[in-house]
């Protein structure tokens, strides 16, 4: 017999299957584990549409004047819950006036053949012309910076001219998609099949202050609810992102 039949020991074996049966039912307990947190859904979310004041960058509640008309930044702030980037955008006509939405634009989803009816733009009298809405886009969820918001009279490269594009347009380069700011983020171009969710902004007349406090129309790209499927903001006001 070799040395290694000589250091032979049963109980040893028997240490070793046991070792051996505990490991699998460790991972066997990893994998049920891991299951089940797949099955339940997350809990968080919110109830009801929170109401957030709209903070700038510098930490102060932004006023209508700081506000840019027609810009091509990408103004965003995160609606309703955490992560979920929603434009806000200052509307300008081709003269560089602020474009008044006073009547609320419906916008339809081609998906449905349903119609919605979205707010008036909100900002002083004669002004109206600050709206917001989802910015993550309805066909497959590209996000800013592939869909932004196009100023009148600027190119949407291989799409629209500027003279084309008169009155500005939100545009998804990721597939072509393009959006109608002036009436509800409505469809423009597809293959989107949803117009942008709205956001719905209260305007004082006296801070010159916005809050968002509402959305409308189809529910963010993803998710059964815009009110499920993520974190809540800790605080009671949303800063913009200028990118
Ligand atoms: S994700 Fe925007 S067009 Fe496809």
């Amino acid at each position: 017999m070799g040395d290694g039949e000589d250091s032979f020991d049963p109980s040893r074996r028997n240490f070793l299957k046991i070792v051996a049966i505990a490991s699998v039912g460790v991972a066997a307990v990893g994998i049920l584990k891991g299951g089940i947190s797949n099955l339940i859904a997350p809990t968080v979310g919110l109830s009801a549409f929170p109401s957030l004041t709209i903070y700038d960058t510098s930490g102060k509640p932004l006023t209508y004047e700081n506000l840019p008309l027609s810009s091509a930044q990408v103004v965003t702030f995160e609606y309703p819950l955490q992560d979920d980037p929603s434009f806000l955008i200052n509307l300008g006509d081709s003269s560089g006036k602020p474009l008044d939405i006073t009547t609320p634009p419906k916008p339809k989803s081609a998906l449905t053949g349903t119609t919605y009816t979205y707010p008036t733009g909100v900002g002083p009298t004669g002004s109206q012309s600050v709206v917001a809405f989802s910015a993550i886009c309805q066909h497959a969820g590209c996000v800013p910076p592939s869909i932004k918001y196009y100023p009148p009279n600027t190119e949407i490269p291989n799409v629209f001219s500027a003279s084309q594009n008169k009155l500005g347009l939100i545009h998804c380069s990721c597939h072509g998609s393009t959006y109608d700011p002036t009436s509800g983020a409505s469809i423009v171009t597809g293959p989107t099949q949803n117009p942008l969710p709205g956001v719905f902004l209260k305007y004082d007349p006296t801070t010159h202050e916005f809050a968002a406090y509402k959305m409308t129309g189809p529910t963010i790209f993803g998710r059964q609810s815009d009110l499920t499927g993520g974190s809540p903001l800790s605080t009671n006001y949303t800063e913009i992102k200028v990118g």
